[in-house]
């Protein structure tokens, strides 16, 4: 079998076969072909795009070229949630203790923030003494016990998917739904878990602005899932601002704790109790609506935040600063930001409130990047709020004041304002199973 075959057959619009792929991608990860021959191939495939088998076997060969987790000793069926990444996006933290207190066996395996959208493992790691890294063995023990663990991705998971998205990242290959659908579930394959609920996000803060290509997206990863015997739901959501009202690490696990106490509803509330209903209703099979109802039940009764507390002290976290969260370390500087006219803000642009967040510390720029775990953004006013001049639309956090006005510079550029009041999208546009 030869590479320049395998991308002329590409270039020409024919499908690849299973054995052609695998080549490929055993031969980009064990470096015997040469990037600028995966460079074509990969622009080959944006152009052409792939089919549904093509998909299926490059998904699967990424995902078999590094260790899959082993929860074989897992009591129960294990169900996993991804989301496709969005600004003040602490679901996981709220959906997984819920989720677990209603039974659910949930192993949730996270990355790290980059660019202008943050990481559950930086959020987690916000808790003092909280750890992602854990052995196989003791989340074995963890999830058999408490129900839930959140650790970070394994090192050798799907390495060849690493391998192509650092070429496509440099050959403006990204965008190319087959790719990415298949980059996301080779990882979350490799993860491992019976069930997979998928929250694919659209809008401005989101990988697929446009809400026909998230759908087209969420589509295609259901697809994948269910070919490997998986369970799977993907639930569509709106990321046209940020979700909730905090954006930043600690500052998301103190929004993340008021919610799973039930002393803040709203947006980022509703979108919990649909994403724990979905994961239960997965797992165990009962009616999505009374999944519903018992994960409503479990905030109010306070199953849910116990829930939290037993997950984050089996994982070497302090419990003290999630029953008391004025614990947390405070940044040192902050500055506001407020309305320049009367009027409605008739659009909060969520992937620059998402880059003022990292400018001020809360991010990554490139993956070296430290992060501030104190540092980010607390807003006041949220798309549809009508405000006076002077209001305070938002609070910028940081202890490097080198940035913040760079910060807060870019945070102003997000809002727009209107005469009259908007119309804000639905939150939960649409259930793909
Ligand atoms: N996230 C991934 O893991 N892969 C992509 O291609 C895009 C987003």
């Amino acid at each position: 079998m030869k590479m320049y075959d395998i991308i002329a057959k590409k270039r020409d619009g024919k499908e690849l076969t299973r054995e052609e792929i695998l080549f490929f991608t055993k031969g980009c990860s064990n470096d015997t072909i040469p990037d600028y021959q995966t460079a074509a191939l990969l622009m080959a495939i944006y152009l052409n795009g792939m089919t549904d088998n093509e998909i299926l076997s490059l998904t699967l060969a990424m995902r078999d070229s590094g260790e899959s987790a082993n929860l074989s000793e897992i009591e129960g069926h294990t169900v996993d949630k991804h989301s496709t990444g969005g600004v003040g996006d602490k679901t996981t933290m709220i959906v997984v203790p819920i989720a677990a207190a209603l039974g659910c066996k949930v192993v949730k395996m996270s990355g790290r923030g980059l660019g202008h959208t943050g990481g559950t493992v930086d959020k987690l790691e916000s808790i003092p003494g909280f750890r992602t890294e854990i052995t196989r063995n003791r989340l074995v023990v963890i999830v058999n016990s408490v129900g839930a663990c959140m650790v970070g991705h394994s090192a050798n998971l799907a390495p060849a998917d690493k391998k192509i998205y650092n070429l496509r990242d440099v050959t403006a290959t990204v965008d190319s739904l087959p790719l990415i659908a298949s980059s996301i579930m080779s990882k979350k394959l490799a993860c491992a878990s019976d069930c997979i609920l998928l929250d694919v996000k659209f809008g401005s803060g989101a990988l697929m602005t446009d809400m026909g290509e998230a759908m087209s997206l969420a589509n295609e990863m259901v697809k994948i899932g269910k070919a490997a015997g998986k369970k799977m739901a993907a639930v569509l959501t709106s990321m046209d601002m940020p979700l909730g009202f905090a954006v930043g690490n600690s500052l998301e696990v103190i929004e993340a704790v008021k919610v799973l106490k039930g002393e803040q509803k709203g947006d980022l509330y509703d979108i919990c109790i649909e994403l724990a209903a979905h994961m239960a209703h997965l797992t165990s099979g009962l009616p999505i609506s009374e999944c519903r109802r018992l994960s409503i039940e479990a905030i109010d009764n306070g199953t849910a935040f116990l829930k939290f507390k037993e997950i984050v002290a089996a994982q070497g976290g302090d419990t003290a600063c999630l029953d008391n969260t004025e614990l947390f370390e405070r940044a040192e500087f902050c500055t506001e930001i407020k309305a320049a006219r009367f009027g409605y803000i008739s659009h909060l642009n969520t992937q620059l409130i998402g880059k003022a967040s990292m400018e001020l510390g809360a991010g990554r720029a490139v993956i070296d990047d430290k992060i501030d775990h104190a540092a980010g953004i607390i807003l006041e006013k949220k798309t549809g709020d009508y405000v006076a001049p002077g209001d305070i639309i938002a609070t910028l956090y940081t202890n490097d004041d080198s940035m913040i006005y760079d910060a807060a510079v870019i945070f102003d550029s997000a809002i727009e304002y209107a005469d009259s009041k908007p119309e804000t999208p639905p939150l939960i546009y649409d259930v793909i199973k």
